[in-house]
């Protein structure tokens, strides 16, 4: 393990300004954005919409990592650059999913485990010469007010964060560890505090026996937020308060970034939080993003699958970027979004 090596990327990829995109969406939840934008989920347009993504200009100012699908890894753009070469020359570290999706956990009803640890090595080393940088994999934990997660179902998706993770480590990539506690669902903010704290804890507990580095990882959380369908939603300032208030108790300061999932805020929502939770001071890890659905939504809504709305479609990345981009300095307001 080259620790420096690790540091180094981990670091470059929450520079100041700096976050990630992820756009490893699996072919079937692509298929489903796809849909609600009535374009067709076939590899051309798959490839044709990561182009996109990756051909704008200037994200580089603010997208310090992409994450990839194994699909999109294999893609180049419509010249034949593979996007992998792509993103490195333009200073974005290309990054890859690695989990094979959440599965029902045997015998514990509601709970689920990712799956994808048989073969990792391999996939792995594969993966490095096809020019990855660094991975991820998404522990998915459901909340309900009461039963779920068990305490064994977070044991399970701990350990197997910590497997993964030690496994990257082995061959010098970055692991991103993102145990994503869900917003669906009533609970409370405090129900969805109490759960990721534990999850925390025991994701910490794990990859500390498995003699993973925290310099050399990036966490990927969700933030600490009411469940969608809870009649009492949460102030900007309660989240950013909440998320930092958990973090700062079980996320060591070794980890040099928190790289936040968006787990279905809306855009906005998503630029507001992370905003106050750099607003409210210094922390001991950089506080970023690493956002799916809150970057895209307007790219695709914008692109709607046609190569005439392409350059719309970049101009609304572009925004995206810059605005989190703000918000990693506590410097972005609401009104910049009519900008
Ligand atoms: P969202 O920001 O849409 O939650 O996606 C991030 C991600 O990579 C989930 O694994």
């Amino acid at each position: 393990m080259n620790i420096a090596e690790l540091k180094a990327v981990a670091n470059a990829i929450v520079a100041k300004s700096k976050g990630v995109l992820a756009a490893d969406e699996s072919s079937p939840t692509i298929k489903k954005r796809f849909d609600s934008i009535k374009a067709e989920s076939t590899e051309e347009n798959r490839r044709r919409y990561r182009e996109l993504l990756f051909t704008t200009d200037e994200i580089e100012r603010y997208i310090g990592g992409v994450i990839l699908y194994d699909e999109t890894l294999r893609q180049s753009t419509r010249d034949g650059v593979p996007f992998a070469r792509l993103l490195s020359s333009r200073g974005i570290a290309p990054g890859i999913k690695v989990d094979k999706g959440a599965k029902a956990l045997a015998l514990y009803p509601g709970d689920k485990v990712a799956e994808g640890l048989d073969g990792l090595r391999e996939r792995l080393a594969e993966y490095k010469q096809l020019g990855a940088k660094f991975a991820k994999w998404r522990a998915v934990i459901e909340i309900d007010e009461k039963n779920i997660p068990t305490a064994f179902g977070i044991r399970a998706n701990a350990h197997a964060l910590a497997r993964y993770a030690a496994l990257c480590q082995e061959v010098d990539i970055v692991p991103i560890v993102e145990p994503e506690v869900l917003m669906d669902g009533a609970h409370g903010i405090e129900r969805c505090e109490a759960v990721t704290a534990q999850v925390l804890e025991a994701v910490f507990a794990e990859l500390d026996a498995h003699c993973v580095v925290f310099d050399g990882m990036l966490l990927k959380p969700n933030m600490v937020i009411p469940g969608k369908k809870c009649p009492q939603q949460a102030g900007v300032a309660q989240v950013a308060e909440a998320t930092m208030r958990c973090l700062t108790r079980y996320v060591p300061a070794a980890v040099p970034g928190i790289v936040f999932l968006s787990g279905g805020q809306s855009a906005e929502d998503a630029t507001d939080h992370l905003n106050a939770m750099n607003a409210m001071g210094a922390h001991p890890w950089q506080v970023s993003f690493s956002y799916g659905r809150a970057l895209q939504a307007p790219v695709l809504a914008a692109w709607k699958g046609q190569e005439s709305n392409v350059a719309a479609a970049q101009k609304a990345l572009l925004k995206r970027c810059r605005l989190n981009g703000l918000a990693r300095d506590g410097k972005y307001t609401r009104a910049m979004e009519a900008g």
